[in-house]
C-alpha cells in the first residue's frame, strides 16, 4: 500500500506547474511599462520578461504585501515578510520572502529579466499570487549598504512602477492534482480490498 501511496503523492508533487503574471502599465501609477511571467517549476519560481522605461542600471525589484493599488503603488505596503525577517540578498537565508534583488536596465531603459527563485511560490507556502511586484527608482544595496532603511528596504528609494500577481493558468495543475488524489483513493481501496479477499 505504501509504494501506491509514494506513487500518489510524487505525482503530485511532480506536476504541480503554475502560471502567472505582471503587468506594468505607463500612466497614473507608474513609469514603467512591460510584462513578466511567472511560471513554478521543479527548481523555483521562474521570472522572466522585459521591463522598459527605467533608468539605466539597477533597480530593487520586490514583492509587496498588498496587492492593492487603490493609491498607486504606495497602497502594495511592505515588502512580503511573512516571517519577520530582516531585509537581504535573494541568496541570503535572513530575507524577506519578496526579496528579489535588483533587476537592471540597459543604456536603452530596457531590463530583461531572468531569475529563478527558490523561496517565493504560486501556490503552498510564501505565495505570493494577489501580492504586487514593485520596481523602485534606485539601486537595492540586499541590506548591506548601512543605511538606515538597508535592513527595511534595502534603501532602494521610490517606486516607478508596480503590478498586480494574477494568474494566469492553473487548471493543469488541478486536474493532475485531482488526478493524483484519484490514484491515491483508488490504491488505499485496492489494499484495503487485497487484505480482506487474501
Ligand atoms: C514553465 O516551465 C516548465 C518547466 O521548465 C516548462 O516546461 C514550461 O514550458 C514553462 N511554461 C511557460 C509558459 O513558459
Ligand atoms: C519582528 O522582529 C523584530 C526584531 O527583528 C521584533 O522587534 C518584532 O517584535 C517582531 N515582530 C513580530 C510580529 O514577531
Amino acid at each position: 500500500m505504501l509504494k501506491y501511496l509514494i506513487f500518489g503523492v510524487f505525482i503530485a508533487i511532480a506536476s504541480s506547474s503554475k502560471l502567472a503574471t505582471v503587468v506594468f502599465k505607463k500612466g497614473p501609477i507608474g513609469n514603467i511599462e512591460g510584462t513578466v511571467l511567472l511560471n513554478q517549476t521543479d527548481d523555483g519560481v521562474l521570472i522572466t520578461g522585459s521591463i522598459s522605461g527605467l533608468t539605466p542600471g539597477k533597480h530593487g525589484f520586490h514583492v509587496h504585501e498588498k496587492g492593492d493599488l487603490s493609491n498607486g503603488c504606495l497602497s502594495t505596503g511592505a515588502h512580503y515578510n511573512p516571517h519577520n525577517k530582516s531585509h537581504g540578498a535573494p541568496g541570503d537565508t535572513e530575507r524577506h520572502v519578496g526579496d528579489l534583488g535588483n533587476i537592471e536596465a540597459g543604456p536603452d531603459g530596457i531590463a530583461h529579466i531572468s531569475i529563478v527563485d527558490k523561496i517565493i511560490s504560486l501556490g503552498s507556502d510564501n505565495c505570493i499570487i494577489g501580492r504586487a511586484i514593485v520596481v523602485h527608482e534606485g539601486v537595492d544595496d540586499l541590506g548591506k549598504g548601512g543605511f538606515d532603511d538597508s535592513k527595511t528596504t534595502g534603501h532602494a528609494g521610490a517606486r516607478v512602477g508596480c503590478g498586480i500577481i494574477g494568474i494566469v493558468d492553473d487548471s493543469g495543475a488541478n486536474a493532475i492534482q485531482g488526478f493524483s488524489l484519484v490514484v491515491i483513493c483508488t490504491s488505499v481501496l485496492a489494499a484495503l480490498l487485497s487484505k480482506f479477499i487474501v
